[in-house]
């Protein structure tokens, strides 16, 4: 751990803006800045993932890091920073990790073949029941942060990887490659090296998109469902 003292931090800042005073110093000393992922900085892409005073994105809830401010903190206070800790995500340098885990498992099954050549149906002339349509869209809205498996005692991707198979596997047009997906997508996910679910729900109070765990028991019964047609 290395600490900086910084002043002129206004209440009103980001978490990120903070950290962009910090850095603009430290440049300006000739010293390396503090490297750390953002991207979008309105809670979208997922890239600010950092432990903040212990905690995956902070102390705020159901917030990224990029959309935390420095109201949540006290005048003079010292806060702790660091990477997402898990041996699937190594640290790149200071604040960055390798998430490119995610990527490989959504590539094994996070996505649906569509014939797109003109014959296509209308999505929106398929009836889906408001409640499905409902937690298919709440699952959608994971953005692949990885606070899920860095708050995880067991290192588990099962928050991630159960999103992003019931936003599919809740809609009619997510059937077709259910059970090949499910089990692709899980396969992935101990090949990366993941641990599994224990039932603690810390990824569910961490996660900044508020995934259920609700999502987990469906992605388990998909599984086995798979797995007895397979
Ligand atoms: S489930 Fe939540 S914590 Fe996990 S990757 Fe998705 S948005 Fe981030
Ligand atoms: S920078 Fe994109 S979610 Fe924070």
């Amino acid at each position: 751990m290395v600490s900086y003292d910084i002043d002129n931090i206004s209440p009103d800042m980001s978490f990120l803006e903070m950290m962009d005073v910090l850095n603009e110093e430290l440049t300006s000393q000739g010293l390396d800045p503090v490297a750390f992922d953002h991207d979008c900085r309105e809670g979208i892409c997922g890239s600010c993932s950092m432990f903040i005073n212990g905690e995956a994105h902070g102390p705020d809830r159901l917030v990224t890091t990029c959309q935390l401010h420095m109201r949540k903190f006290q005048d003079g206070d010292t806060i702790f920073i660091e990477p997402f800790r898990s041996n699937t995500f190594p640290v790149i340098k200071d604040l960055v990790v390798d998430r490119s885990s995610f990527d490989r498992i959504q590539h094994a099954g996070g996505f649906i073949s569509i014939n797109t050549s003109g014959n296509t149906q209308d999505a929106n002339s398929i009836p889906i029941d408001k409640n499905k349509a409902d937690k298919a869209f709440d699952a959608a809205t994971c953005i692949g942060c990885g606070a899920c498996v860095a708050t995880c005692k067991n290192s588990s991707a099962m928050l991630f990887v159960s999103a992003k198979v019931s936003q599919f596997s809740l809609l009619p047009q997510g059937q077709v490659e259910a059970n090949e997906r499910v089990l692709n997508m899980v396969k992935q996910m101990d090949d990366e090296g993941f641990g599994n679910c224990t039932n603690t729900g810390a990824c569910e109070v961490e996660c900044p998109k508020g995934i259920s765990l609700e999502n987990i028991a469906r992605m388990n019964r998909d599984y086995l469902k798979a797995k007895f047609s397979s």
